[in-house]
Formats: C-alpha cells, structure tokens, sequence
C-alpha cells in the first residue's frame, strides 16, 4: 500500500497550519489596534461624571444592574438608559423607590439627595456616549 500519510506530511501540515493561523491571529491583532484610537472615547469624564461613577460603583449599582453587559441579571441594562428614559425620569425614578408593587423585583432607596441624583445622571449620560460598536443591537438591551 502506498503510504500518502507520511510523518513529513503530518508536519508539513501542522507548521503549515500554525503559520497560518499564526498569521490570521497577527493581522486580528494588528486590526484591533488600529481601530482603537478610532473607537476611544470622545467625550471626557469631568468631575461630575467621576462623582457619579463613583456613587455607582459605590453603591454597588452593578449588583442588580448590567452595564454592557456587565453585571447582575437582576435589573434592567444601564448602559443605554439615559437614551432610553432621558434625565427627569431617572431622577424621580431612583428618588421614588421601592416602588412596592406586588409581583415586581424592587430596587432599594438609596437617600441621594439632588447633587447626588445630578452627578448619577451625568455618569448615565457618559456611558449613553461610549462607542460599544452598537451593542446592544436594541433599544431594550
Ligand atoms: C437590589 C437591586 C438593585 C440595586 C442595588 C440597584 N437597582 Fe436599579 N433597579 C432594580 C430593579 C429590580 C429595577 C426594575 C424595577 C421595575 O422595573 O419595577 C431597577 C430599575 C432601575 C432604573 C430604571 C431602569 C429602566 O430601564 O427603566 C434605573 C435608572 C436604576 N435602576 C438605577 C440604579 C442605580 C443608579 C443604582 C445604584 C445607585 C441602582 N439602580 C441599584 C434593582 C436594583
């Protein structure tokens, strides 16, 4: 029987593939880089915003919530809310929990007053801003 299988070909085939991909994966790379600079985000993080993400993270917003994705399943995505409900209704939203209803997973009070309210809205407002390259594909995230 003719032996087409060699272990040449076996190696010729493994280096050939690895060079291959290898270079697949470098071009990727090397793609990814230069679409960064492209990508980054526009919009800087005033004091404001710092403050609001700092309340955020602070009082553990993403325990219940995602932001891109990020996070507990327990809440709706933030990422896009400010698109979504516009500031006033945020404000009043977060002033006014629990909200008690019978049946419907509750979100706790968290005492802010109007500064603390303002600076949350301007951290939602920034990450409304930040290029996910449209993700999520729906309003609804
Ligand atoms: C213990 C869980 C929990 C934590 C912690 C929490 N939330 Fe929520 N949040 C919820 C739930 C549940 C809802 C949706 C309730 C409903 O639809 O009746 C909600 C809804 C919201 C909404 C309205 C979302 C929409 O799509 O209409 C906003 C805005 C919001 N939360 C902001 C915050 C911020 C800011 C923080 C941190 C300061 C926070 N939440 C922390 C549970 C939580």
């Amino acid at each position: 029987m003719q032996q087409v299988f060699t272990k040449a070909v076996a190696r010729n085939i493994f280096l050939g593939s690895a060079a291959f991909f290898l270079a697949i994966y470098l071009v990727l790379t090397w793609a990814t880089w230069r679409a960064i600079p492209r990508r980054d985000h526009a919009a800087a993080m005033t004091p404001q915003v710092v403050a609001g993400k700092y309340l955020f993270d602070t009082n553990d917003c993403q325990g219940c919530h995602t932001v891109n994705g990020e996070g507990s399943y327990f809440a709706p995505e933030l990422d896009n809310v400010y698109t979504r409900r516009g500031p006033a209704f945020i404000k009043a939203w977060i002033a006014a929990q629990p909200t008690g209803v019978p049946g419907r997973r509750q979100m706790p009070n968290f005492h802010f007053d109007g500064q603390q309210l303002d600076d949350i809205v301007a951290y939602l407002k920034w990450l409304s801003k930040v290029d996910t390259n449209n993700w999520p594909p729906n309003i609804q995230g």
